[in-house]
Parts: C-alpha cells; sequence; structure tokens
C-alpha cells in the first residue's frame, strides 16, 4: 500500500454496536456491512464473536457476505476468544483476528488484578497462537493513552516481534489532548526499534470531544491506520467519527498529504442507514452528516453561497452524496435567496414585484420561522392560498396497545360533506395517516415526522410537524394539541390541504401560460 495512504478501520459493527439500548440482528447488521463494503472501508470489525451465541453467527454471516472489505473479529488476549473468532471468521478466507488486553497501570491492577510481566506474557502468547489462523493480527494496547511510555515500547516491540502487522494506541478513555496523543505516536516510532514492520494504529473515544482531533495529531506523526465508527458511535461518549475523519484527510490533503480508499460519495447514504438501523438520530448540527451542515441560514451566507459556494462551503454536498445544498428560508433571508428559489419553482421575474413579496415573506417567516415552497407560491399567486376546497377533521377515533392491531376511524369534512373511513396501521399514527388516505385518495411518502412537547409537565402540548414528498418538492404541515393523534390527524391533514393548494396553482399557472399563449 502507498505510504500516504491512510487505512480506515471500521468498527461500527462491534464499539459502535455494543453501545446500543438494543443489539442488531444479523440481518441488520449485514445490511450495515454491506454499505461499509459499498463505501469501500478497508477493514471492518464485525464484532466479538466470543461474547454471545448471536455474535458469532452476525460475525460468521458477514465473513460469508463482504468480499471487498477485510473482516475483522475481536477477541481478549485468550487463547479460547481467539480459537472462536477464527472459527466465526473463517468464512472469509482472508481474514483479521483483532486481540487486546489493557497496559495502563490502573487496568492491570484494578480490572485485570495482574501485574505488568503477565500482560507481557499474554499479549506475546496471544499474539503468537492467533498467526495460527492468519497472517493479519492485530494487537491493542487497552488505555495505551494512559500507558507508562516505557511499558508501551516494550509491549509494542514484542507484539511485532510476536508476528503482529498492526499495533493499536488506544485512547481508550479520550483523556489525551492533541499534542499529547501526537507526541505518545511519535514517541513510539523513536523509541521501538523494530517499528518498520507494522502499521501503527490508533482508536479514539471522544469523552472529551477530541476523538477526531487526536486521530489527525497521530496521522500527522505517521500513523497508517485509523479505527473509527459511522457517526461517532460507540462506547459513552463514542468513538472517532468515520466521516469527519475522512473528510478532514480529503479536504486538508494540502496539509496532511494523506489519502483513503473510501468511495466518499457513499457517506451520506451510509450515515442514514445506520443512523436509522441503529435508531441514533444524528444531530442536526453534526460536521459532514448532520442535516444543517450544508444548509445555509443567514441572509448574508445565502447570498455569498449564491454568488459563488466556495464563499461559505469548503466541500460540496455533493461530494458526500448530498444533491444540494440546502437554503433554509426564514427571516434572515435575503431578496436574492428568495428570487433564487422562485426561479427553481418556475417563476419568471416578471409574475411578480420582487420588492412586495419579499415584505410579505418576511411577516410569513415572522409567523412561522421556516418558509416552504407552497408557503413562497401562495404569496406570488395572491388569492390563491385557502381558495382549494380544504379538508378538515370532524370525527377520529384511535385504538391501539400492546398485542392488538392500532386501529383508526376518520371523518373528514369538505365542501359541505363529510366522508368517513378506517384503516389500520403498524402503529396508531400510520393507521391515523391511511385512514386519511383513504378519504383523500393521495398516499403521501412522510420524510419527517415529529412531535415537540411545548409545554411542560404531564400536560404539556405536543406540536407535531410532518414533511411529506410530493412532485419533488416538500411540503410542511404542522397542529398543536394536548391529545398527539389529533395534532397527527391534523398536521397530515394541513399537508394535503398545502398540497391541494399547490396543485391548484400549478394548473392556475398553466392556464395563464396557455392563455397568453392564445393571445401571441
Ligand atoms: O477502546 C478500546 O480500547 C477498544 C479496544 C478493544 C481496541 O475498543
Ligand atoms: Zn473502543
Amino acid at each position: 500500500m502507498e505510504s500516504d495512504r491512510i487505512i480506515i478501520f471500521d468498527t461500527t459493527l462491534r464499539d459502535g454496536e455494543q453501545s446500543l439500548a438494543a443489539s442488531l440482528g444479523v440481518k441488520e447488521k449485514i445490511r450495515i456491512a454491506r454499505a461499509l463494503e459499498r463505501l469501500r472501508v478497508d477493514v471492518i470489525e464485525a464484532g466479538f464473536p466470543v461474547s454471545s451465541p448471536g455474535e458469532f453467527e452476525s460475525v460468521k454471516a458477514i465473513a460469508g457476505e463482504i468480499k471487498e472489505s477485510r473482516i475483522c473479529g475481536l477477541s481478549r488476549a485468550l487463547r479460547g476468544d481467539i480459537e472462536v473468532c477464527a472459527d466465526a471468521l473463517k468464512p472469509a478466507g482472508d481474514f483479521r483476528i483483532h486481540t487486546f488486553i489493557s497496559t495502563s497501570d490502573v487496568h492491570i491492577h484494578e480490572k485485570l488484578r495482574k501485574d505488568w510481566s503477565d500482560v507481557l506474557e499474554m499479549a506475546v502468547d496471544a499474539v503468537k497462537f492467533a498467526r495460527r489462523f492468519t497472517d493479519d493480527v492485530e494487537f491493542s494496547c487497552e488505555d495505551a493513552g494512559r500507558t507508562p511510555l516505557e511499558h508501551l515500547f516494550q509491549i509494542v516491540e514484542a507484539a511485532i516481534k510476536a508476528g503482529a502487522a498492526t499495533v493499536n494506541i488506544p485512547d481508550t478513555v479520550g483523556y489525551t489532548l492533541p499534542s499529547e496523543f501526537g507526541e505518545i505516536i511519535r514517541a513510539v516510532f523513536n523509541n521501538v526499534p523494530n517499528i518498520d514492520k507494522a502499521v501503527i494504529s490508533v482508536h479514539c473515544h471522544d469523552d472529551l470531544g477530541l476523538s477526531v482531533a487526536n486521530s489527525i495529531s497521530a496521522v500527522q506523526q505517521g500513523a497508517g491506520q485509523v479505527e473509527c465508527t459511522i457517526n461517532g458511535l460507540g462506547e459513552r461518549a463514542g468513538n472517532c467519527s468515520l466521516e469527519e475523519v475522512v473528510m478532514i484527510l480529503h479536504t486538508r490533503s494540502d496539509i496532511l498529504g494523506k489519502k483513503t480508499g473510501l468511495n466518499i460519495r457513499e457517506i451520506s447514504r451510509t450515515s442514514r442507514l445506520v443512523s436509522q438501523i441503529c435508531n441514533v438520530p444524528v444531530q442536526p448540527n453534526k460536521a459532514i452528516v448532520g442535516s444543517n451542515a450544508f444548509a445555509h441560514s443567514a441572509g448574508i451566507h445565502q447570498d455569498g453561497v449564491l454568488k459563488n459556494r466556495q464563499t461559505y462551503e469548503i466541500m460540496t454536498p455533493e461530494s458526500i452524496g448530498l444533491t444540494e445544498n440546502s437554503f433554509n428560508l426564514t427571516s434572515r433571508s435575503g431578496r436574492h435567496v428568495i428570487k433564487h428559489r422562485l426561479e427553481l419553482l418556475g417563476y419568471e421575474e416578471s409574475e411578480y414585484d420582487l420588492d412586495e413579496i419579499y415584505n410579505d415573506f418576511l411577516s410569513l417567516a415572522d409567523q412561522k420561522g421556516r418558509v416552504y415552497d407552497y408557503d413562497l407560491e401562495s404569496l406570488v399567486i395572491p388569492g390563491s392560498m385557502g381558495e382549494a376546497a380544504s379538508y378538515h377533521l370532524s370525527y377520529l377515533n384511535v385504538s391501539s396497545g400492546a398485542g392488538t392491531i392500532a386501529s383508526a376511524t376518520v371523518a373528514l369534512g369538505q365542501d359541505g360533506e363529510t366522508c368517513r373511513e378506517a384503516a389500520t396501521g403498524n402503529g396508531p399514527v400510520e393507521a391515523v395517516f391511511n385512514a386519511i388516505d383513504r378519504i383523500t385518495g393521495r398516499t403521501l411518502k412522510v420524510e419527517d415526522y415529529r412531535i415537540t412537547a411545548k409545554t411542560v409537565g404531564r400536560s404539556a402540548l405536543g406540536q407535531v410537524d410532518i414533511v411529506v414528498a410530493y412532485n419533488g418538492r416538500s411540503f410542511h404541515g404542522a397542529s398543536i394539541s394536548e391529545d398527539i393523534m389529533e395534532a397527527s390527524a391534523r398536521a397530515y391533514i394541513n399537508v394535503v390541504n398545502n398540497i391541494e393548494t399547490a396543485d391548484m396553482v400549478e394548473s392556475m399557472r398553466k392556464t395563464a401560460a396557455v392563455q397568453s399563449h392564445a393571445y401571441e
């Protein structure tokens, strides 16, 4: 492998998975492993086979399924663990065994209740034993960040001599500072005589929010492998986030001079998949993969990006697989952005008075917070709002509970008539939406559904916000009530009415275009 190439070792399925509230099934783990393979990570740590029969089966299934990435399994520095690990990995053909033991004084004395010579001996024996099953053995010094340097040099040298091709230096408790961690790696390179025979890896935890900075600092001192997880999942505060470390290497190759073999266009999709399968939402302002990471809100920023994206974007959303950057239309958005958005919606400048629209937009944004496309259109075609025949809720009954199928009966009024339908669903909310779909004849794809408590205590009001994708656009509906089922129904009806209005606006525009053509 070229000297400037950093090996990306993903441990989402091991360190990440062990931190989840509920462990994943084999199918879910295979879906994640396939996504990591598409992303072209070099090594996938699939699990800790000796920890449970389920874990063993998952590692075995992944080892049989994944062809492009090297599959790795974790084992303590114990022969029994290593044997089980090798057995689970066998379907892969070539595989990596990762064996570890604690090396810090506090871990050795308080956790293992052993002394340094026992640890050294166990480490050497584990590496030699693992080499009976594969040439690709990785050894980790758990809690290396707090290990006396003399001990670290000694065990790294011994592990390499015993046959480890990779030696990992973890900051297990996320304690070190970037400069300090970089110094540890530098010292290892300068004090271990056989260091050129192995790849030095790092595995940093995020307890002080420094895992990515520490990993980059280690790379600057010669580390050749970074261990990380998608969305930074992992023990406690998590691990070094794959997307951040990879995009730093990519974006700042001018300074770092390193590259990875990853297909970075898969980053966004992989992050969404892991978040969904693991049921761990990504915070909106998370670097690289947060929903706001490429969304510009300030008017000055939006204006700059429209003139030249480089004004506020150091990497493009397309590079990580997002189709476009987004502008949140709020009271901070300027005229340029409104004009640009209307252009994208197909409106020519001659169809509206920008000053007038902009004033109306600001009043609406003050009331609503975020302004969506259909809101903007209703301003361009005055009088359009409310002209579509609106639905309103006149009856709702929902039944759900453990061991029952959720069902809902809904009656909607429109144009003086009432229509009633019943439906079932995977849960009460879906049952309500299905019943409304039956009445309106539209099956809508809900992209986002959120409930937020708007007041405090047991009787807090719940606001439901729904975003639906329809004809390539996003439609938003919201409602607030003490009863979240009622709020869900009303928010969904609100979306339906917004879509009806937009459809009506569209047909008015088409008619107007035909008429003006006829006069030409
Ligand atoms: O954090 C850690 O030290 C680990 C090891 C098992 C590598 O996860
Ligand atoms: Zn870890």
